[in-house]
């Protein structure tokens, strides 16, 4: 949530961080802003809106600066306004800031510095912590800007990672991590920072990723970096395994569908290398080098949020029934403020696309110092959660760069279904014979997505046909439960209709009062254990005139005389089916959002990365 970018160097400050802004668009897209330093002089600008807006205003505008900083701004404290926008400048003018995060204890703060005669211009806890900083600098002997940042940061609480510029200082920003992410591109006398590393790809692939209480001092040609107790430590630089196409929209107009017609390959990538089923062989060295552990793990806890969360709960199903091992699949937000009960040795299964969820992160923080073994389940590579889990496994789903993830979503499901499969066959709680035949499915999954989206036309009718329904229910069984509360929280963040996803079962014990011939209900009724169940609940749907939209199994013949529109996927085993029956529902929602007009990339009100509870 928020974006940030930061350049100091040869080049024009201006252009690089504008062009970074738009790549980080999808943390926040309530206000942006730029504060540029040329020889000494600082100006800041910003503007309510989308990136473009700020785009606008500076043109024709002097913006000539060979440092800068800026930001987009998903809104905490303060309405989305030009007077809430960062960055924000400092009483005296002299500092200006960048903040992603939210400082908690910025009331009392406030009010100290109030009772000192400070003013403020906007409503936002950013514009404290710097007055605070400058504060603490002028009460410090005018002390340097890094001590009395040190002093600050650690009287505040909450999450942070901020860029400082100083007029005084006219070629460093100094920036400070604790909670939010920070990556900083080392270039031949330059330096780029930034909240992912898409600002920096195009320039150099050299990279430090910032730790929490850690501040780094940048000048073009030097990186200095301390723990907040004033140690210098050496930076540790890793190589960008990420390519420019892969953030780019590549044709297609939204990267959301981008994102969704590349599942053919993102689900190959996540499965090569793995994944051999002439073999017969599973290979992820994380699951191998702690097998003991998982596969004698007294319960499994997997701790996630929203989509992610989805597909853990899949993953309870797969894991139960093929490791034989119980589940308990968590919302970290919950799990984090009650008293779960973790041992040492609980293992716990982290899943996150972005790797930088505030609460999923600090729930596993949580459970670490309870002695938690910690598996990450992440696609964002070097996240914090990849680097504070035990062992993990990568989605290698690429950048997902659309606000609503999918290509994330089928990729977890693939890892997970490996790893299930791997511990099950280590355990010896899978027959031979399924083990075999799930790795053949699975190798045959990216075809089969290949399949689906050809008809992807289909699903662009059906959704002009019920693009003006105010409410949907989306149901399904067994594995395909946790897929109608996927396509439910899709449609609802895309198109902002009004959805819930339910078990088809419960729907009797009050979701059925909602049926009439105005509503909608999307179900998941593919050829498996549940079967005969789901096409009972659809005649219970039809006998009180909901339309029916189903996803159904090619070849199946029943469903299609209860549906008033259906759509067939390929067969495929039920464990593994969720992969294939999310893909329509992935399409619904964006065609439906597309047909009312909405910026699917970038809906209202929502950030991609969220960095704050
Ligand atoms: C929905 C969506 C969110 C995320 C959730 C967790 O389309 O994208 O619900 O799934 O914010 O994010 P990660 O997976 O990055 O931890």
């Amino acid at each position: 949530m928020c974006g940030i970018v930061g350049y100091t160097g040869p080049r024009q400050a201006y252009p690089v961080i504008l062009k970074g802004l738009k790549r980080l668009e999808y943390r926040g897209y309530d206000s942006s802003g730029v504060a540029l330093m040329n020889g000494g002089k600082l100006k800041v600008f910003k503007k309510k809106g989308k990136v473009a807006e700020l785009e606008e205003l500076l043109i024709g505008k002097d913006v000539e600066a060979n440092i800068g900083i800026g930001h987009t701004r998903w809104a905490t404290h303060g309405e989305p306004s030009d007077r809430n926008a960062h960055p924000h400048s400092s009483a005296s003018g002299r500092l200006a800031i960048i903040h992603n995060g939210i400082i908690e204890n910025y009331a009392q703060i406030k009010k100290e510095l109030l009772n000192k005669g400070y003013t403020f211009t906007s409503d936002t806890d950013t514009e404290v912590l710097l007055n605070f900083i400058e504060d603490i600098q002028k009460n410090n002997n005018n002390g340097s800007l890094e001590e009395a940042l040190r002093i600050a940061l650690k009287r505040v609480s909450g999450a942070y990672c901020i860029l400082l510029v100083d007029q005084n200082d006219p070629h460093t920003i100094i920036a400070a991590r604790k909670g939010s992410p920070l990556v900083i591109g080392i270039g031949k006398g330059e330096h780029f920072l930034a909240s992912d590393a898409s600002p920096i790809i195009e320039y150099t692939k050299e990279v430090v990723y910032v730790n929490d209480y850690e501040l780094a001092i940048v000048k073009p040609d030097e990186l200095i970096l301390k723990n907040i107790g004033n140690e210098t430590i050496t930076p540790y630089i890793t190589k960008l395994d990420m390519e420019l196409a892969a953030i780019e929209k590549g044709g297609y107009d939204h990267f959301m569908i981008k994102e969704i017609f590349e599942q053919p390959s993102t689900i190959y990538d996540c499965l090569r290398g793995r994944l051999d089923a002439a073999a017969g062989t599973i290979t992820m060295s994380g699951v191998e080098e702690n097998i003991e552990q998982l596969k004698n793990a007294s319960r499994i806890m997997i701790i996630a949020c929203g989509t992610s969360w989805h597909a853990g709960l899949v993953a309870e199903y797969i894991i139960e029934e093929l490791c034989r091992i119980p589940v308990e699949v968590e919302y970290a937000s919950e799990f984090r403020y009650r008293n779960p009960i973790v041992n040492k040795g609980d293992v716990i299964i982290a899943i996150s696309q972005s790797g930088e969820t505030a609460d999923t992160l600090v729930a596993l923080e949580k459970a670490k110092e309870n002695g938690a073994f910690i598996f990450g389940i992440v696609n964002a590579v070097g996240s914090s959660i990849a680097r504070i889990s035990h062992a993990g496994a990568y989605t290698h789903a690429g950048p997902e760069i659309g606000v609503a993830s999918t290509k994330a979503f089928t990729g977890q499901l693939t890892v997970l279904s490996m790893m299930a499969l791997k511990i099950a066959k280590e355990k010896g709680s899978i027959s031979n014979e399924r083990y075999l035949g799930l790795l053949n499915e699975l190798q045959d999954i990216p075809e089969k997505v290949e399949s689906i989206l050809k008809n992807a036309e289909d699903i662009r009718k059906i959704a002009e046909h019920y693009k003006d329904a105010s409410d949907f229910l989306f149901l399904g069984r067994g594995y395909n439960f946790p897929v109608a509360l996927e396509g439910a929280l899709k449609l609802k963040e895309i198109s902002y209709i009004h959805a819930e996803g339910y078990p088809a079962a419960e729907m009797k014990h009050g979701p059925i009062a909602l049926v009439d011939e105005t509503l909608p209900v999307v179900f998941i009724a593919t050829k498996d254990l549940y079967h005969e169940k789901i096409v009972s609940n659809m005649q219970e749907i039809k006998a009180r005139k909901g339309k029916i939209i189903s996803i159904i199994t090619e070849g199946d013949d029943v469903t299609p005389g209860l549906s008033d529109h259906y759509f067939e996927i390929p067969p495929a085993d039920e464990l593994i089916a969720p992969i294939l029956t999310v893909i329509p529902l992935q399409l619904l929602s964006y065609y439906v959002g597309t047909a009312k007009g909405i910026d699917v990339d970038k809906p209202r009100n929502l950030a991609k990365s969220v960095t704050v509870e």
